[in-house]
């Protein structure tokens, strides 16, 4: 064994494991890494020489715990549920009191809280850091979200500092708040994600199935977009997925990708959540919902053959349609941060997170699944106001709102028109329109609520909890 003593420690060396080591080795920190996999501890092993990076990998617990300089910081990459559990379990009788254990995983909060119990019980320090931005992002800077006791978060913070994405110099990580927070804030941005990318398949469809257009031409389409107020790390991959080509066969690998969408469940938990808190999420709701339908593959194309819907599609003008639709995803946009911001405000009160909306917001410029140059305007909008309740009530993006929300209206009636399911635009325009009514017609339920069932109902004329008999 090297007397070599590592300043950080990672368990789970695939793809994203060994990047994050490597990307913490290229700022000047060593680090060792574990897994049972002896492959993948030697894959680290070549990694590291060929960038001449101070980095070891090990296959036994006992050796890599015994590699790290103490107190300990120990990530953990490994996937979400009892695979945490069983690292916790084969890690803790090894540390010493003060050593500090990180689930950098898509944990579900309840078992942060429960593991941070746990542990503290023990002696140990345990944070529960969401990190966004996939492989690359490991290796060259992703968003991190930790959650737990401040000062485990300290022990931390410099190597996070060091290895987050950079936005003008700023990091894109902060201590997030106690318990769970970090693990929440990334469910919440995975929810914010799912709408987003559903949102964007969203615009293909109606580009695709409406417009008659070219993957090459929604390439361009897409590119140009990503320079102006559609400025996202979601848009932009989008334009180079269509650009890609099959290697199997002559052409685009986009149409040669089946149409079910998977999911690990982050979304759901989200939507799950928001339900529980009353907050409502409808496009995080519908693009779970989506992902639900189109796993119905034979069922819909048995629907396909028994309905049509006839819809004049050579009336459309191109150009204008275009951007028709830009304004419409902008939108829809700002409607999907507003949802998940105002669900971090009531979790914040719910749990006693303490959530800082305008820090969240400014980690997320960079790094993260959901990066775009709007989470500058809404960091701008929280940092003004911090006790925002919901970003629609901020006047700066009202105006943004107002410049758009006429072509969202008119790409939902488009879509709808052509039978083209546009779920989380439609979602986003009914949640605005909800959101910016002062009289809803709940009136009504109240009063089929009392007359069968005798739920009574409150006056708008004057104080009380009244019944009527209807009948
Ligand atoms: C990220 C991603 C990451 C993961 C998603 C995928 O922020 O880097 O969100 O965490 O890719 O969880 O989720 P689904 O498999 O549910 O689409």
């Amino acid at each position: 064994m090297s007397d070599t003593k590592y300043d950080f420690g990672l368990v789970g060396l695939g793809v994203m494991g060994r990047n994050f080591i490597l990307n913490v080795a290229s700022h000047g920190f060593s680090a060792s890494g574990l897994d049972k996999d002896a492959e993948k501890v030697s894959a680290l092993d070549k990694e590291a020489a060929a960038d001449k990076f101070i980095a070891k990998g090990y296959a036994t617990a006992k050796e890599f715990v015994a590699s790290l300089k103490s107190p300990r910081v120990i990530m953990m990459l490994v996937p979400a549920g009892a695979p945490v559990d069983s690292v916790i379990a084969d890690l803790s009788p090894l540390l010493d009191k003060g050593d500090l254990l990180i689930d950098g995983g898509n944990s579900f909060y309840t078992d942060t809280d429960r593991r941070e119990k746990e542990l503290s019980a023990k002696g140990l320090h345990f944070l529960g850091a969401g990190v966004s931005g996939g492989s690359k992002g490991a290796r060259f800077g992703p968003s991190i979200m930790p959650g737990g006791p401040e000062e485990a978060y300290n022990i931390v913070k410099p190597i996070f500092e060091a290895v987050a994405a950079k936005v003008n110099g700023v990091p894109c990580v902060t201590y997030i708040g106690p318990k769970s927070a970090g693990n929440y804030v990334k469910m919440v941005h995975n929810g914010i994600e799912y709408g987003l990318m559903q949102l964007i398949s969203e615009v293909y469809d109606v580009m695709k199935r409406g417009l008659g257009l070219s993957n090459d031409e929604m390439h361009q389409i897409f590119t140009k977009w990503n320079q102006g107020k559609l400025q996202s790390f979601l848009v932009e991959i989008t334009s180079k997925i269509f650009a890609k080509k099959d290697d199997l066969t002559s052409g685009d690998l986009l149409d040669l990708i089946q149409d079910k969408g998977k999911q690990k469940g982050t979304g759901k938990w989200t939507s799950q959540n928001a339900m529980d808190l009353g907050v409502p999420i409808p496009t995080v709701d519908m693009a779970v919902n989506l992902r639900e339908i189109s796993s119905f593959k034979s069922d819909r194309v048995e629907a396909e053959k028994l309905y049509t819907v006839a819809a004049e599609k050579s009336s459309l003008d191109k150009q204008a349609t275009i951007d028709l639709l830009e304004d419409a995803l902008y939108f829809a946009y700002i409607i999907s941060y507003a949802q998940g911001m105002s669900m971090l405000a009531q979790a914040s009160v719910e749990y006693q997170y303490n959530l800082k909306l305008a820090e969240i917001a400014k980690i997320w410029r960079g790094g993260c699944i959901i990066r775009a140059g709007l989470l500058e305007d809404i960091t701008q909008a929280y940092q003004e106001n911090p006790a925002l309740k919901n970003m629609l009530l901020s006047k700066a993006i009202a105006a943004k709102i107002n410049q758009v929300q006429g072509s969202a209206r008119k790409a939902v009636k488009l879509s709808v028109d052509y039978g083209i399911p546009t779920a989380c635009l439609t979602a986003s325009l009914t949640y605005f329109d909800a959101m910016r009514t002062a009289r809803l017609p709940m009136n009504l339920i109240q009063a089929q609520r009392d007359c069968f069932g005798s739920h009574t109902y409150e006056r708008t004329d004057r104080e009380g909890v009244f019944h009527t008999e209807w009948e």
